[in-house]
């Protein structure tokens, strides 16, 4: 049975009611969120965004509505007419915002009834994420996920605020574009009109916002969706939003500067928190060499130690080999942990296992004695500067990874984060900036055998570098920069390159001959003709940014809909088959592993 709000209006949301409306008569409309029947009184929490407001329903009501509201169930929605109450000091209820007032209904109508739950809203978290997906327009209701959005679009109208008072121009940028892959795989659209022909969805809206550069508009802003087809990780959906800019003729302290003061106003606003500026600023190298990480956690210490030099032609062959072959022994020292048990290195040693590294060596030292799965091949003199050089101590436990230096920077910065989070020494409250600057220009890319770009294509290099660029370019340091917060890679940007000259030297050192670069970027290359001020920007993962502002695990949480680890949505099933006659119009035929 569902009625009309006809002749209704609600005079305001649940919580909107205070003591100054005691005696008025209001309409109250929302969801019922728990009922108690008391036999000749039931009372609902009524909720709806704003939160709950008790209805009292009783012989006020006429015979027809009480014998309607005992049928009420959870979830139901409902429209009460009534008078405002003010509680009596014993039914105070000091959790509610509206704890010392109450509706005493005079006529109910049931606007929408609810089949019975798959799950109670506020038990939400508690079932499985398939579950949780498959009924997001319940798991929405929770307080949680309302929160999580709400913060979001708060942090959206700073955003935009923020940017239009510092003389920022907001513009979109097509959805539609052509492929020019910047790293992910792209989202493919088939164009009806232009057979055979297709659209890719953007990674970002890089070239564009270089582009209206170009086209005079001096500092760009968009709060844009992104698509990638990579690997899904807790920080990563397919669809995702940035907050991206970019700015004409500046330098690196430029992009920093009004950043670090947006940020600032960001983390006043939505926490309260003053955070200092400007944030710390770390070389790539530095952040490697003393964290294993791009993206270092400094709110906790176990930095990495080079042994090498103490190991060099060592008894222990695969430390001794691994040196000589241009590797390395790090350590880090974990405070406290020199009881752990065979089984708890086990664990870790398959931890590291999955960065690649092939084992993990231990050294503790517990109760004045050394323990250690190397032991007998450490010398007293090896022990000695080991134990100086960790500056180990009673309690402490020592481990060890010998590898390629990418092995090792990846397993035990990874390991570092990891024994922080089992010995609890992360401090939640803690925010904890860096800038990550001075990354390299290119990597080596073993599949192709060529160089890749390390942020993307558009990155300047380091004018002092542009000489020696062809000869030596894994020495080739880049105008780019990273914004991190506690561990995580919020944002990143550079300068760009605005020479054409340069711009060719780099796509050539990527492996692009001059027709092949026309051929993918020659728009820009072309737009470049015209009269380039030097740019730069920047763009942050909106959606990392809530989590992180809202100490959440996983970005899921702060999208209404997100995707699975398969990329699909649960709720509408999407991604799914398409009729023939789509097809057709496409021209494209399906061909199709077997077992499909
Ligand atoms: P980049 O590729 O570093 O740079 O992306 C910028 C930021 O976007 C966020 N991000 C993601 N968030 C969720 N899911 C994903 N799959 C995902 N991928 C990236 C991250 C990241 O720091 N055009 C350049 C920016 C520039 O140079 O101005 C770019 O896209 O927080
Ligand atoms: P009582 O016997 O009146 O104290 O109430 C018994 C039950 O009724 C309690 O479990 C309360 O949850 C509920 N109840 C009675 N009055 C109120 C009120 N004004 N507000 C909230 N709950 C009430």
């Amino acid at each position: 049975m569902s009625e009309l709000i006809t002749g209704q209006k609600r005079s305001a949301r649940c919580t909107e009611f205070t003591e100054a409306d005691v005696g008025r008569d209001v309409t109250v409309m929302g969801w019922v969120d728990t009922r108690r029947d008391m036999g000749k009184i039931i009372f609902v929490d009524l909720r709806d965004r704003s939160g709950i407001i008790q209805v009292v329903i009783d012989d006020r009501v006429s015979a027809e509505d009480f014998e309607k509201a005992s049928h009420i169930k959870n979830e139901y929605v409902i429209s009460v007419e009534g008078v405002v109450n003010k509680r009596e000091d014993s039914k105070v209820n000091p959790k509610l915002k509206t704890g010392t007032i109450e509706v005493i209904a005079k006529s109910v109508r049931i606007l929408s009834e609810c089949d019975t739950l798959p799950f109670q809203i506020e038990e939400a978290d508690q079932v499985g994420d398939q579950t949780r997906l498959k009924y997001r327009y319940l798991d929405l209701r929770s307080k949680s996920m309302q929160r999580n959005l709400k913060l979001k679009s708060d942090i959206c109208h700073i955003t935009r605020n923020f940017f239009h008072d510092e003389g920022f121009i907001e513009v979109e940028t097509p959805m539609l574009n052509k492929s020019t892959p910047e790293g992910a795989r792209d989202y493919l659209v088939p164009s009806r009109v232009n057979p055979g022909m297709f659209y890719a969805l953007p990674q970002s809206p890089q070239l564009f916002k270089q582009i209206l550069m170009l086209s005079g508009y001096d500092r760009y802003i968009q709060i844009a969706r992104c698509f990638r087809d990579e690997d899904l990780r807790a920080d990563r959906q397919p669809e995702f939003t940035q907050i991206d800019m970019e700015l004409s003729f500046v330098d690196e302290d430029d992009v920093i500067d009004v950043n670090e003061r947006y940020l600032k106003k960001i983390f006043k606003e939505i926490k309260g928190i003053d955070i200092e500026t400007p944030f710390m600023r770390m070389t790539y190298d530095e952040a490697m060499r003393r964290f294993g990480s791009d993206k270092p956690d400094l709110r906790f210490g176990m930095e990495l130690t080079d042994m090498s030099d103490i190991f060099a032609g060592c008894e222990f062959k695969v430390f001794a080999d691994t040196i000589a072959k241009g590797g390395s022994v790090r350590t880090i020292t974990v405070p406290g942990a020199a009881n752990y048990t065979r089984k708890q290195i086990d664990e870790l040693i398959d931890f590291v296992k999955i960065y690649k590294a092939k084992g993990l060596a231990s050294f503790a030292i517990e109760n004045g004695e050394y323990k250690s799965n190397i032991l007998r091949f450490m010398s007293e003199d090896i022990i000695a500067k080991v134990v100086e050089r960790a500056n180990a101590k009673e309690g402490d436990l020592v481990l060890f990874v010998a590898d390629t230096n990418e092995v090792v920077f990846a397993a035990l910065g990874a390991l570092r984060c990891e024994m922080a989070k089992r010995l609890n020494l992360i401090n939640k409250d803690e925010y904890k900036f860096l800038w990550v600057v001075d990354f390299p220009m290119f990597e080596w890319d073993e599949e192709n055998n060529r160089c890749k770009a390390v942020h993307h294509p558009f990155t300047a290099p380091k004018d002092e570098d542009l000489s020696f660029m062809e000869e030596r370019p894994l020495d080739v340091k880049a105008k780019a920069y990273d914004i991190v917060l506690n561990g995580t890679e919020l944002g990143g940007g550079s300068i760009r390159i605005h020479s054409r000259e340069v711009q060719r030297r780099v796509f050539n050192l990527l492996g692009f001959t001059d027709e092949q670069a026309q051929a993918r970027f020659g728009f820009l290359l072309d737009a470049f003709k015209y009269g380039v001020p030097p740019h730069g920007g920047l763009a942050y993962g909106l959606d990392r940014l809530v989590m992180l502002v809202l100490g959440l695990d996983t970005i899921r949480d702060t999208i209404a809909f997100p995707k699975d680890k398969s990329a699909s949505c649960q709720m509408s099933e999407a991604p799914n088959v398409v009729d023939e006659k789509q097809l057709d119009e496409l021209h494209i035929k399906l061909n199709l592993p077997e077992e499909q």
